[in-house]
């Protein structure tokens, strides 16, 4: 009773400051005041897993020794931290990387555009592009797919409620179903109808825009044959190919571009969360060469230019990119989170497994299950999201290079909340 007393005072200050839009706290109400690894520490020195790493952002875990010592090193060095698209030394040394470590072994001549630090500005960068490249206004987007809140990616963002605060039309959008949407598996062959009938009231799109796995709309996986197929479709019609990686990119799922086991070459590939390696704000737009036709400041923006981001990314790359052990690593954990989602699953029958990789959860028939068990994780010190169209889905997020004992830890915790509601 003390506790939550003081806890309701501690938390005051937010409730009358801050605006009604804050949602995360609201879940997971303890004051933060600590973070190592894949585990948050309130004030009071209250240890929690943390199953949500910043939707992705620290994909790396909380203050990850190697990264952290390179920008405690540069800041040392009165380096500059913000700098627009001016070279530095910093942006030059990521960039480099990027390419030895990213780009050239995977066969990608993409160019890098650093957008502002969102994903969702990345997302406006990679529609107005297309647009701009084809000439055609219309974006196709896929159901449940999530791309951000500004006004372009909300129109190509399926969920009401994200849409019902735009408060005004989101226009130049066509949906379509994503692979096994309402459990249906002819999505292409009716893409493929609608595409080529002329009076399906389809326009021809300058692009589509597809995550390979959908974080927010429910874990959702798409088939490496129906990318495969998707990519040929448009390939075929001159509609660009979008690849939204802000989420399952970064490693998530077990390659660094999540894309990379269905042998696609997407014409822009969107990242930000994780790329920042700390969970500093970074943001990027890649495109083939061919389609690089900005004129020079027609996407601007201030902050651009973090260079603690590119230091910060630089050493992600370095310290975990160099060869293929950290990937290995990332698909033994999803391999570990699948068996034990669907142990459980088979012993609760409404409850199946979703996902891919580290990017994965536990769909419940009852949505009013799926918070009653967030709830019940909280209780026991795990951090754990809800996600999908009526928040129906538990969300396992951990860090990438969560400790084996760590990541069994907190399944353990899941395992108990499930059997407590
Ligand atoms: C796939 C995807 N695209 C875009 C975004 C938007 O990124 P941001 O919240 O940084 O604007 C998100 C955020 O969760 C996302 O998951």
């Amino acid at each position: 009773m003390t506790t939550m007393i003081s806890a309701t005072a501690a938390n005051d200050i937010f409730q009358r400051r801050e605006s009604q839009v804050r949602s995360y706290c609201r879940s997971f109400p303890a004051i933060f005041a600590g973070a190592r690894g894949p585990w948050l520490i309130d004030e009071d020195g209250r240890e929690y897993l943390d199953f949500l790493c910043v939707a992705g952002a620290a994909n790396y875990g909380h203050n990850d020794p190697p990264i952290k010592a390179a920008v405690v090193e540069y800041l040392a060095t009165d380096g500059p931290i913000a700098s627009l698209d001016l070279h530095t030394s910093a942006k030059q040394a990521f960039l480099r990387s990027f390419e030895n470590r990213i780009l050239a072994p995977r066969g990608l001549d993409h160019r890098v555009q650093f957008t502002g630090p969102t994903g969702t500005n990345a997302v406006e960068a990679a529609l107005k592009l297309a647009r701009k490249v084809t000439g055609r206004s219309t974006i196709l987007a896929f159901t449940n797919g999530y791309h951000g809140m500004s006004l372009g990616a909300l129109a190509a963002t399926g969920n009401a409620l994200a849409r019902s605060g735009a408060g005004i039309p989101l226009g130049y959008t066509s949906f379509a179903a994503f692979d096994g949407y309402g459990g249906r598996d002819d999505s292409l062959a009716d893409l493929v109808r609608r595409l080529d009938d002329p009076s399906s009231g389809l326009d021809l799109p300058a692009a589509a825009i597809v995550e390979t796995v959908q974080g927010e709309g429910g874990c959702n996986a798409a088939s490496w044959d129906w990318l495969r197929g998707l990519a040929e479709i448009l390939r075929q019609r001159g509609i660009l190919l979008i690849i939204d990686d802000v989420q399952a990119g970064c490693g998530r799922t077990g390659t660094f571009f999540s894309f990379e086991p269905a042998g696609i070459t997407p014409d822009f590939i969107v990242l930000s969360k994780s790329i920042g390696g700390l969970g500093l704000p970074m943001s990027l737009l890649l495109m083939r060469p061919e389609l690089d036709l900005w004129q020079p400041g027609e996407h601007n923006g201030t902050f651009r230019g973090n260079n603690l981001a590119f230091v910060a990314a630089q050493a992600a790359l370095e310290h975990y990119w160099r060869d293929g052990a950290f990937a290995a690593g990332v698909q033994a954990r999803g391999d570990i989170v699948r068996a034990r989602l669907e142990r459980i699953a088979a012993r609760y029958p409404s409850l199946a497994y979703t996902g891919r990789g580290l990017l994965a959860g536990l769909r419940c028939q009852d949505p009013s299950r799926a918070a009653a068990i967030s709830r019940a994780a909280w209780g026991l010190q795990l951090i754990i999201e809800r996600c999908g169209p009526r928040d129906e889905v538990v969300k396992t997020m951990p860090p990438l290079n969560i400790p084996i004992s760590a990541l069994h830890d907190g399944l353990d915790r899941l395992e108990r909340a499930i059997a407590a509601v």
